[in-house]
């Protein structure tokens, strides 16, 4: 169980910079989560903490150590891969003892510290199998045993899940997510997927273009997105552009809306809100701002229906509702009012940075 530390963090690939300037504090066993849109940088910088390749500039640190040059070997991390990375000619336990061998560990602890490991994991029972007789979650959960068996202080995991079906990736993260609560190993665990980022994550950092954007709380990602990058990543939509208006306010979904504090009158701004913030009713709901619209497509997903809308001043709009909340279906071509409530709009200046506008 380590801090991890990262300084100043450069890495280019060429000329293209794949890390600017990356600095993040990892308090000591959380589950730390790198989120970010496929070639943000993710895999890079968790390469870089591996030391399978190393930074530029900049600093990584595992509590007082600086790791500068230090080969991966000596690193005491342990990583999963996203295609498992395990021997396919070598069975679970082989598989699993492969690091313990290496490290030249005395036969009676290895035997110890590869049976606790396998408890972990819920595979002693299938420890005399090849990986070709096992499923892909049982084979990701072979690459989990055989990255904790070696005691790292630092668990690294470069999206597990991404090659498993949806139910299973349900599954495993909240198994994945047992075993580090109960390890209370410090873990940085990289994917694209934010539902999967906000459900198993203590901290998530969310990542674009080589850059962080933002480090928080699922809770403070999802409420208080720093820029639109962030809030378009954990699902705002309809940025819708305006200009604000003397009276401080801009006209949206048929409404006058007071603008933020921080917005000038004829400034540009950005307006966004997320589909599952809407309400969608087949009368005006009394006392809530809104307009009517036309049901374009409704999609029923089970527990909750997706609507695309068109305004009838011509503003397209998807709202997800919760199916059974509606006393009746919505089909297309249904009249609708869709209302949402003034604190549920996202404000960003519509610069290239998109700052949150309070
Ligand atoms: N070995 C490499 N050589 C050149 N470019 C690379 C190399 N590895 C990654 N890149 C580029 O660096 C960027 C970041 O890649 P990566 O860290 O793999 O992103 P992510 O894991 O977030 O998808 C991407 O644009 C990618 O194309
Ligand atoms: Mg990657």
């Amino acid at each position: 169980m380590a801090r991890v530390r990262i300084e100043g963090l450069q890495k280019s690939y060429g000329s293209y910079r794949a890390l600017r300037d990356v600095n993040l504090d990892i308090p000591s066993g959380t589950f730390f989560t790198l989120l970010g849109p496929s070639g943000c940088g993710k895999t890079t910088l968790l390469r870089a903490i591996a030391g399978f390749h190393f930074q530029d500039a900049g600093e990584i640190r595992l509590d007082d150590v600086a790791l500068g040059q230090m080969h991966a070997s000596r690193r005491e991390v342990g990583m999963v891969f996203q295609d498992y990375a395990i021997f396919p000619h070598l069975s679970v336990w082989d598989n699993v003892c492969f690091g313990l061998v290496q490290r030249k560990l005395p036969r009676q602890e290895m035997h110890a510290r590869a049976m606790a490991v396998l408890e972990t994991v819920q595979l002693v029972d299938q420890r005399e199998r090849m990986p070709a007789q096992l499923s892909g979650g049982q084979q990701q959960r072979v690459g989990l045993a055989r990255a904790l068996v070696i005691r790292p202080k630092v668990l690294l995991m470069d999206e597990p899940l991404s090659n498993l079906d949806a139910q299973l990736r349900v599954e495993l993260r909240q198994d994945i997510r047992r075993t580090q609560r109960r390890l209370g190993i410090t873990t940085v665990y990289v994917t694209h997927d934010q539902e999967e980022a906000l459900s198993v994550s203590d901290l998530i950092c969310v990542m674009n273009q080589g850059s962080v954007q933002q480090v928080g709380t699922p809770w403070e990602i999802y409420r208080q997105p720093v820029n639109r990058f962030v809030a378009s990543f954990v699902g705002a939509h309809h940025f819708s552009e305006l200009v604000v208006g003397e009276g401080a306010t801009v006209r949206w979904l048929g409404c006058d809306w007071a603008t933020p504090a921080s917005a000038r009158p004829g400034q540009r701004v950005v307006l966004a809100v997320r589909p599952e913030k809407l309400r969608v009713a087949r009368a005006p709901v009394e006392g809530l701002p809104g307009c009517a619209a036309a049901i374009e497509a409704a999609t029923f997903t089970g527990r909750e229906i997706q609507l695309q809308l068109r305004t009838d001043d011509g503003l397209a709009i998807d709202a997800i509702v919760n199916a059974h909340s509606q006393a009746t279906e919505w089909r297309a071509g249904d009249r609708a009012c869709v209302h949402v409530r003034a604190e549920n709009l996202m404000w960003f200046a519509a610069d290239a940075g998109g700052g949150r506008l309070t």
